[in-house]
């Protein structure tokens, strides 16, 4: 096989699956996710979907990207010529991810600056829909670019892509390197100043609360298996591309109990330090936590700058943090997705990586300008809520199905697994893949159908 460009170190590669996983998923996705459904009680349906789907489909594509060493569609392709199609539309998905997610990552670094004199004023959400993203009043009205969003998402690119140019262990590997510690820190001095404001203790008591008796409801589990495809970026293609870049020793089972347990852990602790937070503004305005809980945008830039305007103290220095840490976190997954069919398109058709960053990463690029309209919001709902209701679920189906129950590859890429790591797998690999998981995702699809016919 070709000479095919390799991380530098071990940690050099879990470094980079960390940085995909890490994203705006576990800051603002996971804490209102696990709220909403059954807080406490979340946990187990959580914790069910990590073991039984999310550690062993994290097994699986890695396996596939270092068995067969090539980007998704390639590795597919090598396993069964009939499979390569599956490879393409994981990346598809991560081709519409991206043009969406970089536009985020815009307004973050927006806001990194906007932060620091809280120029937001006092109606943050006045602001983000008036002043900052323009928004046109009529759904579907393009209307003109945005310079305040369109200038940090060229920023985006540009980083991006110069990244992407520099290749796997100059470019994605260092990147990672350094975003990675300076996230944690710049997230961990938040997360304790959140433990220790007025209110804490209200806050974490509101989201640990366990509600028992959500927990017998189907769309908990499906909420708990959303969450953890999303948070793990597995049935994007991306951890089978990353992969691929290992060398030939490498342990695939541990790396992969590594990277999963590192982005649960960030989950959590971003979970603390949102709930924290709410409970100190729920404390100050003398309302309960569960009326001003949020996630995604509204939680990040709405309620965020809202509570940072009463912050005692150090407003500024905590908000650049803030939003810093989303800018970071968003930074390594955007690089992870656009290295997916920056890699397809490499390995397909047999062209440099610098022409491949030029075409493919070019190609979101520009379609991303899209999103920094002044009707982008209203794209990037629709691109949202159908990547989250068409993609995840019924992506993810269909590979371990395929994988599975029609070209019977299970077993083989297992055997592979084992032989690189002390840690083996059993038959309960098998069964998660091959049935639960299969059962689970299936019904997820059908729930997302009929809730859309309706
Ligand atoms: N895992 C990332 C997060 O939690 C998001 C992501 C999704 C990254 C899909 C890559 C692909 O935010
Ligand atoms: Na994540």
């Amino acid at each position: 096989m070709e000479n095919r460009e390799q991380w530098g170190t071990r940690a050099g590669f879990i470094l980079a699956a960390v940085g995909s996983a890490v994203g705006l998923g576990n800051i603002w996705r996971f804490p209102y996710v696990a709220f909403e459904n059954g807080g406490g009680a979340f946990f187990i349906p959580y914790l069910f979907a990590l073991l039984t789907a999310g550690i062993p489909l994290l097994i699986m594509e890695f396996t596939l990207g270092h068995k067969y060493r090539g980007s998704a569609p390639l590795s597919y392709a090598r396993m069964n010529k009939k499979a390569e199609w599956l490879g393409w539309w994981q990346v598809a998905i991560a081709f519409v991810i991206s043009t969406y997610y970089a536009v985020i990552i815009a307004w973050a670094i927006a806001y990194t600056y906007f932060a620091i004199g809280q120029q937001w004023g006092d109606a943050p959400s006045d602001f983000l829909y008036g002043e900052y993203l323009q928004l046109s009043e009529a759904p579907g009205q393009i209307g003109s670019l945005v310079p305040s969003v369109f200038i940090p998402l060229i920023l985006v690119w540009v980083i991006t892509l110069g990244v992407l140019f520099k290749g796997v262990k100059k470019g994605i590997e260092k990147a990672n390197r350094i975003f990675i510690p300076v996230l944690l820190i710049m997230f961990l001095i938040i997360v304790v100043r959140a433990l220790t404001l007025d209110g804490a203790a209200l806050g974490l008591e509101t989201f640990f609360k366990p509600n028992w008796s959500e927990i017998m409801s189907p769309s908990v589990w499906v909420a708990a298996y959303g969450q953890i495809f999303f948070s793990l970026s597995i049935a994007f293609a991306i951890m089978v591309t990353y992969a691929s870049y290992l060398p030939r020793k490498a342990d695939i089972n541990n790396n992969a109990f590594i990277a999963a347990f590192s982005n649960s852990s960030v989950e959590l602790l971003a979970g603390f330090g949102v709930f924290a937070t709410l409970g100190f503004m729920a404390t100050t305005q003398g309302v309960a936590v569960e009326e001003i809980a949020a996630g995604g945008i509204g939680l990040a830039f709405m309620v965020f700058p809202e509570i940072l305007n009463s912050f005692p103290g150090l407003n500024g220095f905590f908000g650049f943090l803030f939003f810093g840490s989303l800018v970071f976190a968003g930074l390594s997954s955007l690089i992870s997705i656009v290295e997916t069919f920056v890699a397809g398109v490499q390995d397909k058709f047999k062209v440099s990586r610098a022409k491949a960053v030029m075409i493919g990463g070019g190609l979101s690029a520009l379609i991303s300008l899209l999103f920094a309209t002044q009707g982008g919001l209203y794209f990037l709902d629709a691109a949202d809520y159908f990547i989250n209701t068409f993609g995840i679920a019924l992506a993810g189906l269909v590979s371990v199905v395929t994988v599975s129950w029609f070209l019977k590859e299970l077993k083989p890429l297992q055997d592979h697994a084992n032989t690189t790591s002390d840690f083996r797998t059993g038959l309960w690999w098998k069964i998660c893949l091959g049935i639960i998981t299969p059962l689970v995702l299936g019904y997820m699809f059908v729930l997302n159908l009929i809730d859309n016919l309706k």
